[in-house]
């Protein structure tokens, strides 16, 4: 049997191979909703325009309803001779309402059906993601509420540089997290126009109502050229460059995660819910959900890569490349859609060791700064001889095996004769944060300001959506 959906010019069924490298049923599969909707919205239209009669749009109407009920349901029966999901409705539509099916392909083609299909789908999966990140928000400014006084070690070259405190470290990927929903947004944005009606590539020759079936499938507008109508897939790239960025953000985080947990470092802590044991050595306490986070980007920045190197070489308009869109795009957004809900899950997990945190933090004469700081404020000195000043007080306390603030004053005199005992106010962890109170800065009070900021902010969007 030749195809049915263009049997007139073949009388030979494909090759074996030909049907399995051209086959996309496993993949668009997915697109089922979006590809009924678009249909019902294109029927509708042809009716309105006169362009198919009243009765066959209501037919049309209902049968695809009931695919959307066969598929959701289990039922449907994907065959992948039929190559896609649009020749899998469409023919299921025929067994279901008869000629009458044939009118739904009138002025549009595969090529503008899987542009609209594909954007819709994409716009579902960022409303998605949207959603999962702004949890995440949620959970990482409850946690820095709870812990905006909490003193931990702030790391520079990973070494200990000055205290900070564990709110401000989770309020800095509360930061990140809304650049990423930005970025989501704004790609949301460009790609909600409407391709619908550009045909193969061409346009049509009906009176067709882009405008119409552009609103009543969400869109902004119909897109304005019907080549870049077909041929365009910024859509995907922008969306996988938001999800990119977003991953290698979480991957940053869940390598902190395992970092903090080794028992070299002991910061925090996750609990039996978000570790797995070993088989072999009991005392094994893995954290294999932030390690498969960070793993997980390799697949977002893998399928975006895939996909540049998919367009790169495509002259206009449709080419069957672009096919290849879709498996890689739907494996990396759903790969960080697990990624962003299991960092939310851990975030609301872990548990810091305050006490281990507050000496880590004072460790490596992390408050070195805030005494060079008191030589400057206090003794007027220039900043670069306070450095150095205090180089050589941290090279004393060093020798004798203390903390800064274990050094006699009598030595540090030895260093600088004018430091007086008033210097050790500012050489606890706790003095070090509550001095930064430059806007951005770690104390203690704008942690908690920033994060209440944030949670009216998270709270009023919800309220709005
Ligand atoms: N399965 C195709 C895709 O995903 C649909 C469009 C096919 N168009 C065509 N002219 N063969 O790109």
């Amino acid at each position: 049997m030749s195809n049915k959906m263009w049997g007139g010019r073949f009388s030979e069924r494909p090759d074996a191979i030909m049907e399995e490298i051209n086959v996309s049923i496993d993949v668009d599969r997915h697109l089922y909703a979006q590809d009924i909707a678009a249909s019902k919205a294109h029927a509708a239209m042809l009716a309105a325009q006169g362009i198919i009669t009243a009765v066959d749009a209501k037919n049309i109407a209902k049968g695809l309803d009931t695919i959307l009920s066969e598929i959701a349901k289990g039922s449907f029966d994907f065959k992948r001779a039929l190559e896609d999901i649009h020749m899998n409705v469409e023919n299921r539509l025929g067994e279901l309402i008869g000629p009458a099916a044939g009118r739904l392909h009138t002025a549009r083609s595969r090529n503008d059906q899987v542009a609209t299909d594909f954007r819709l789908y994409v716009r579902d999966t960022i409303d998605e993601l949207d959603a999962a990140l702004a949890a995440f928000q949620g959970a990482l400014v409850e946690r820095a509420i709870e812990h905006a006084a909490t003193v931990m070690p702030g790391f520079t070259h990973l070494q200990t540089a000055q205290p900070v405190t564990f709110g401000h470290h989770l309020l800095a990927y509360v930061e990140m997290a809304s650049r990423d929903r930005g970025r989501f947004a704004d790609a949301r944005k460009r790609l909600n126009e409407s391709p619908l009606g550009a045909a193969a590539l061409a346009g049509t020759s009906f009176p067709i109502d882009r405008e119409a079936t552009a609103r009543a499938l969400g869109f902004e507008r119909p897109m304005a050229n019907s080549l870049d109508a077909v041929s365009d897939r910024d859509f995907v790239l922008e969306t996988l460059s938001a999800a990119a960025i977003a991953a290698v953000h979480l991957s940053r985080f869940a390598e902190e995660i395992v970092i903090w947990t080794s028992p070299l470092v002991g910061l925090v802590r996750l609990s039996d819910k978000f570790t797995t044991g070993s088989s072999i050595m009991p005392q094994k306490r893995n954290p294999d959900a932030a390690e498969l986070v960070r793993a997980k980007t390799g697949r977002v920045i893998g399928a975006l890569t895939a996909l540049l190197i998919v367009m790169k070489g495509l002259p206009l308009a449709y080419q069957k490349d672009m096919q290849e869109d879709k498996e890689g795009a739907m494996e990396a957004l759903s790969a960080l859609s697990l990624a962003v809900r299991a960092m939310t899950g851990m975030v609301g997990d872990l548990t810091p060791d305050d006490a281990r945190m507050k000496v880590a933090a004072g460790g490596g004469y992390a408050t070195a700064t805030d005494l060079a700081d008191w030589l400057v404020r206090t003794l007027k000195m220039p900043f670069r001889d306070a450095h150095h000043v205090t180089g050589r007080i941290v090279a004393l306390a060093s020798k004798e095996g203390v903390a800064l603030h274990e050094l006699p004053l009598k030595a540090m005199r030895e260093v600088e004769p004018k430091i007086t005992a008033e210097v050790f106010n500012v050489l606890s962890v706790e003095a070090s944060v509550k001095s930064r109170t430059s806007f951005g800065g770690t104390a203690p009070k704008n942690v908690l300001a920033q994060a209440k900021g944030w949670l009216k902010r998270l709270e009023k969007e919800q309220k709005f959506d």
